[in-house]
């Protein structure tokens, strides 16, 4: 008698956790079948999304961060209250204060101006502008170069097989995606801490 029960229970008992697991996982992805269009196409990675439910202080903010980017043209880059992407010299312009979000591992990153609410974006001409809710037009490669600064390429649009990158010009201009070289000047950024 004892013998069956453990030959049945036992069983039952290891196979809990394991329905428990697969309760969780469906959960898991029916929050994300249930998700919008719009949901979905605001690069919210659903597969990075159960990653990171397991590690809360990766969700915390450990892949956030609050920077200035600082062109080697000498200009910050920063977004206005009306989407526009610029240039300004102004050490104290408040829209150029960014917030920096690792989106998914291999360096993809998001790039919102605090103050604007706007992300940056790059569209398939890459044409740089500000866009209230991110699509992939929002995320960017972010890659340290061998000069200590970093470049921002779309990781959505190429042009001609080549990267398209963040750039702004000797006058503080973006520079259309296409026309961007990673050599240039214009394309390298210092990320510098946000007093
Ligand atoms: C979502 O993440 C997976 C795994 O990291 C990756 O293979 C896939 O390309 C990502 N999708 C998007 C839209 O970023
Ligand atoms: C920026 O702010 C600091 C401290 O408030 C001030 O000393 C400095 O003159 C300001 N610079 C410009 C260019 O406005
Ligand atoms: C990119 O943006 C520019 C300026 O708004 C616009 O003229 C162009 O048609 C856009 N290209 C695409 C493919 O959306
Ligand atoms: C940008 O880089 C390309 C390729 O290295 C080079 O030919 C071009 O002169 C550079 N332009 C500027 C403005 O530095």
């Amino acid at each position: 008698m004892r013998k069956w029960i453990l030959t049945w229970i036992l069983p039952t008992l290891l196979y809990i956790p394991y329905l428990y697991t697969i309760f969780l996982l469906g959960t898991l992805s029916s929050a994300c079948n249930d998700m919008t269009t719009e949901q979905t196409a605001a690069n919210v990675n659903c597969s990075s999304l159960e990653r990171h439910t397991r590690s809360y202080e990766f969700m915390k903010g450990s892949d956030v961060r609050i920077r200035k980017l600082f062109c080697r043209t000498q200009w910050y880059l920063w977004i206005d209250k009306h989407g526009n992407v610029k240039g300004t010299q102004d050490p104290n312009n408040s829209y150029s204060i960014l917030e920096i979000r690792t989106v998914t591992v291999g360096g993809i990153v998001a790039i919102k101006g605090v103050k604007s609410e706007y992300f940056l974006a790059m569209n398939k001409s890459g044409k740089l502008y500000g866009k209230k809710f991110c699509n992939e037009d929002c995320n960017f490669r972010e890659l340290i170069q061998e000069n200590k600064y970093n470049t921002y390429a779309s990781a959505k649009w190429t042009h001609n097989g080549g990267e398209m990158f963040v750039a702004l010009n000797n006058k503080g201009l973006p520079i259309k995606g296409k026309k961007s070289k990673k050599e240039n000047r214009s394309s390298h950024f210092l990320p510098l801490q946000a007093s």
